[in-house]
């Protein structure tokens, strides 16, 4: 077969009539040619092989590139790459041993195009299109791949014992792609990957997590994860889930499986959201469940302050896997630590202080906070179900009309504590936060509304019970 419409980008005739320079072949391979075959959308980076040195040809190509870029060399791995606008261009020399990024055997370049192949992840991701001048665009399939394309099966071209233990990475890789394209995995490799799954352990964290964000990013995150629990891995990656898994049971009183919970509700979020933070919020939202359960006979299951216990879990987690420890781990932590506020609101009336309460709490985090709540919703009773997603309903609508007559979200208070000072002559004091205190109160509770005015006067009616006289 010979696809030359997926080369239509100039940089192919470029390496096409570079390599021939150098009189070598060179082929792309992997991603661009699976994804070109899939019809996913856009080009993506483009990988090169080269039968012989991938530095060199890259060095040809940017020389023969009208604007000469610049090209970045990783000599220990023998790649090359080069930036165009949108893409990446990588070139590699074939490999006759292992594909191993962490390998700290020295590359060996003179490969052929079928050791090189032979040593890739999956048959699907071992296709290649030929860049010589004479056969340009022409398909070199050695393992089925298109097959396994359209049968939609994730394969390994070698024995997958050797394919995995190459790089165990490759196991997270089998089921990533699984959850991504919606291929099933080969028995015989599920069945390495159950088997060598402890080899997980070897590998960078920063290197995992790449692959549970793609996972996480998948249209049903739970297919991914599912795969993750079945083979052991989840349990070497992500304890925290694993721990969830399970229903107790005493005296007659179950509590749900937390761990099946939880992948429906990251289900339910991926269908209002792509923010992969949010994403991890619903994965992580219950994980303090695990260590605070309890039972007691007189009021059954109870996993007290397992929101709070799960943020600092967050922290943790964060923190082994290598994950950033910024503002978007604060996000996680502080809707993990909110997760159930809003579910107390659904069950009663919703009063308006309450919802005041909330967006004063939840800041600017308060409508993921809602998504997140309504995804949490797993009830299989369906008067229950709509019972809760009504009142989040209310609740949204209560949120915005709140938010229009005094804004909390950010909350400021309409006196300041100078003012404060100034008024009743006073120096920094208890006096002042007790105040400051009342006033927040008294907003949040609908007694006054956010305004200058009805504070200035509550503050005065409050230092003049606490005492204290305004100064002239
Ligand atoms: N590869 C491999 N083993 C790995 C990683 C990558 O054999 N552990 C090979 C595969 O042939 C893969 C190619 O290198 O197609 C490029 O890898 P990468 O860019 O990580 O993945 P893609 O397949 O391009 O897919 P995606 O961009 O979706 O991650």
């Amino acid at each position: 077969m010979n696809h030359k419409e997926a080369l239509k980008h100039n940089i192919f005739k470029t390496i096409s009539k570079s390599a021939a320079e150098l009189n070598l072949d060179s082929y792309v391979i992997g991603g661009f040619v699976r994804d070109y075959l899939l019809q996913r959308g856009d080009a993506k980076d483009i990988d090169v092989v080269a039968i012989g040195s991938g530095i060199a040809l890259a060095k040809q190509v940017a020389k023969n590139l009208p604007n000469k870029p610049k090209i970045q060399v990783f000599k220990t791995y023998g790649t090359a790459m080069l930036k165009l606008d949108t893409i990446e261009v990588e070139f590699v020399g074939a490999r006759k041993e292992s594909y191993n990024e962490d390998s700290r055997n020295p590359t060996v370049e003179n490969g052929t195009l079928q050791d090189d192949q032979n040593r890739r992840d999956f048959s699907i991701n071992a296709l290649a299109l030929d860049l010589s001048e004479s056969n340009f665009g022409d398909l070199l399939d050695p393992f089925n791949g298109v097959k396994d394309l359209g049968d939609k099966i994730i394969r390994t071209p070698l024995d997958p014992d050797i394919t995995y233990s190459d790089d165990p990475l490759r196991m997270m890789r089998a089921i990533r792609f699984a959850a991504q394209l919606g291929f099933s995995i080969e028995k015989k490799s599920l069945d390495s990957i159950t088997k060598n799954s402890e080899r997980i352990k070897i590998i960078t964290n920063e290197r995992i997590v790449v692959e549970l964000n793609k996972i996480l990013c998948s249209k049903k995150p739970s297919v991914g994860f599912l795969l993750l629990e079945r083979t052991g891995l989840l349990k070497y990656i992500l304890p925290e889930l694993t721990a969830l898994k399970g229903i107790d049971e005493v005296e007659g009183q179950k509590h749900k499986d937390n761990f099946y919970h939880t992948l429906e509700v990251v289900d339910n979020i991926s269908k209002h959201t792509e923010d992969v933070w949010l994403r991890w919020a619903a994965l992580l939202h219950d994980i303090g469940k695990a260590p605070t359960k309890k039972f007691s006979k007189k009021v059954g299951w109870t996993f007290h302050a397992h929101e709070f216990e799960g943020s600092k879990m967050v922290y943790q987690l964060f923190k082994r896997l290598k994950m950033p420890l910024n503002d978007k781990m604060k996000f996680v932590q502080k809707l993990v630590f909110m997760s159930s506020r809003p579910i107390v609101l659904a069950q009663d009336i919703v009063t308006d202080s309450a919802v005041r309460r909330l967006v004063f709490d939840a800041g600017d985090y308060v409508d993921d906070l809602m998504t997140l709540c309504e995804a949490d919703i797993t009830t299989k009773n369906p008067k229950k179900f709509n019972k809760y997603h009504n009142n989040f309903k209310i609740v949204r609508e209560k949120i915005i009309e709140v938010e229009e007559k005094d804004s909390v979200r950010n909350f400021q208070p309409p006196v300041s504590g100078e003012e404060i000072m100034k008024t009743f002559n006073l120096k920094p004091s208890r006096e002042i936060g007790m105040i400051k205190e009342a006033i927040k109160e008294a907003i949040l509770e609908g007694d006054i509304p956010n305004e200058y005015e009805a504070a200035f006067n509550l503050m005065v009616k409050k230092g003049k019970a606490l005492g204290l006289k305004i100064s002239d």
